[in-house]
């Protein structure tokens, strides 16, 4: 087992690890990498504290050793950089509802890459929930229901409803993070491309199931979210500057818990391109529409407000 290499410490029963005694960047030992990224598959979440010596530069040159980077699709990187999105909980909303990063995208990220630069004193901290473990708590009927479902993933939906934000910073917040509509049907259950393993695909991005009325598609979707937040299957994590947190994209849901009132939280991520989602019968996802807005509500390249929704 390659994983074997590293000094792995479990943080919850089943997702989330600490790898100890690591020095992240673009010049780590390809065994190391490998071992890491064996981990990662295994525990969906992998910790590393004390990484102060990244930058930004340094945190997209180990990000590289992941595969192709991908910039978010409609938030403007961070100055200076390739593809850094940056979550300043100055500039607006906070992610404080479960989602897997870019589902309304056809081939959506397969790792987030996440290093913390200034933490509160006390709250903020990460939620992460391993999705295949949800899917094999679903009881076996509910588990061959889930296995035909295929929802619509969009990133413009009702945010006033699930965000608590001032009336101007939803409407500069949806001028930037909608300045173009996606709409991509996913399987609810693909198959991960490298384990096997079949996970839920849902989240805050998914508007309805298809072939089902809104009411109903609401009472499915609410039912099996239970089972991907259930506390058994999440890893909470108190964060220190410098930490860095990787995650399987293809395997979690992860919520950034919004307790910590008007204190600073800046968090940089850098994602890994994907691949599309395939179904459990083998058919992928289909992208359904991506539409660019009205000009005048085009991206603006100042810090963007209420951008931290938008992971
Ligand atoms: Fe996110």
């Amino acid at each position: 087992m390659p994983e074997a290499l590293l000094d792995i410490h479990p943080v919850a029963g089943r997702i989330g690890a600490e790898v100890r005694n690591v020095r992240l960047s673009g010049e780590l030992d390809p065994a190391t990498f490998a071992a890491i990224r064996a981990a990662l598959l295994r525990h969906k979440v992998l910790f590393f504290r004390g990484q102060q010596h990244l930058d930004d530069a340094g945190q997209e040159a180990f990000a590289r050793l992941w595969g192709e980077l991908v910039a978010h699709p409609t938030v403007p990187v961070r100055d200076g950089t390739g593809y850094l999105l940056e979550l300043d909980s100055e500039h607006g909303g906070r992610a404080n509802s479960w989602h897997t990063d870019v589902t309304f995208d056809l081939a959506y990220p397969q790792a987030s890459i996440l290093r913390a630069v200034v933490i509160p004193a006390a709250g903020g901290d990460t939620v992460w929930a391993n999705t295949a473990q949800a899917y094999l708590d679903l009881p076996e009927p509910l588990r061959q229901l889930a296995d035909r479902l295929w929802a619509l993933h969009t990133n413009e939906y009702d945010y006033a409803s699930r965000f608590n934000s001032t009336a101007a910073g939803l409407k500069r917040y949806r001028e930037i993070f909608t300045s173009t509509v996606y709409e991509t049907e996913h399987p609810v259950v693909r198959v991960h491309p490298e384990s096997g393993e079949r996970t839920l695909v849902l989240g805050h991005f998914v508007k309805k199931l298809l072939d089902y009325p809104t009411a109903d598609s609401d009472h499915l979707l609410q039912l099996l979210a239970s089972y991907v937040t259930r506390l058994e299957n999440t890893v909470r994590w108190r964060w220190s500057v410098g930490d860095v947190a990787i995650w399987d994209n293809r395997a979690t849901q992860h919520y950034a818990i919004n307790d910590y009132g008007d204190q600073h939280r800046v968090v940089r991520r850098v994602t890994v391109a994907g691949d599309v989602p395939v179904s459990v019968d083998g058919r992928a996802s289909v992208s359904r529409n991506v539409r660019r807005q009205a000009a005048g509500t085009a991206p603006a390249q100042e810090p963007a407000a209420q951008q931290a929704v938008a992971s």
